[in-house]
């Protein structure tokens, strides 16, 4: 299904047959939205899911230290993940978060439905007493492709994003 000329290329519908595409999964989040999000929670200290061409963070992981496989400890956490393979950066982001200074997840809005969102988000996400809170973003965010140092013309894409924040217990911020 394409929308104003963009598909919706890492969708899991359209993974499956073929298998992500990495182009799609390295799509950056732009300056101008990461200094807001620095404004809100503060300078993160690591970049969980990143390239040496896009990391927000001086300290950041890439596919072969694998992020997944780090400790986020202590760490103020910015996590934007390959839109393919949601669901283990949202298990890692549970298993760590009460140890980290907060972890903020940038996703699409529009996988409320996959099984992964209603078993680990849905039942727990702005409950009282939840580390979990979700911020549906206004508009379209844009991002960058691989190779790119801005965003190109029809690169907006067919879906709204959403921020999940989580917070330790014992701390406030982000
Ligand atoms: C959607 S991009 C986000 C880029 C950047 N961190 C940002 O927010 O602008 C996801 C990045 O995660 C990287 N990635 C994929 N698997 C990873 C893993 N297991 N550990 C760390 N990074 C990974 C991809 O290569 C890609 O650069």
């Amino acid at each position: 299904m394409s929308l104003l000329g963009f598909k919706a290329q890492n969708h899991p519908q359209q993974t499956l047959p073929n298998g992500p595409v990495d182009d799609i999964d390295d799509r950056a989040t732009t300056p101008q939205h990461f200094e807001m999000f620095v404004e809100r929670f503060g300078e993160f200290t690591v970049d969980v899911a990143a390239a040496a061409h896009n990391t927000k963070c001086h300290k950041y992981y890439d596919r072969e230290t694998d992020g997944l496989r780090q400790p986020w400890a202590d760490e103020l956490v910015w996590c934007n993940p390959p839109y393919s393979a949601i669901e283990p950066w949202v298990r890692k982001a549970w298993a760590e978060y009460q140890n980290t200074r907060g972890i903020v997840m940038l996703l699409p809005a529009n996988r409320t439905e996959q099984k992964w969102w209603q078993t680990q988000v849905e039942p727990h996400r702005d409950r009282p007493g939840s580390g979990l809170r979700v911020e549906f973003l206004p508009g379209r965010m844009r991002f960058i492709k691989a190779g790119r140092t801005d965003v190109g013309p029809n690169e907006r894409p067919p879906f709204g994003c959403c921020l999940l924040i989580w917070t330790p217990n014992e701390r406030t911020g982000a």
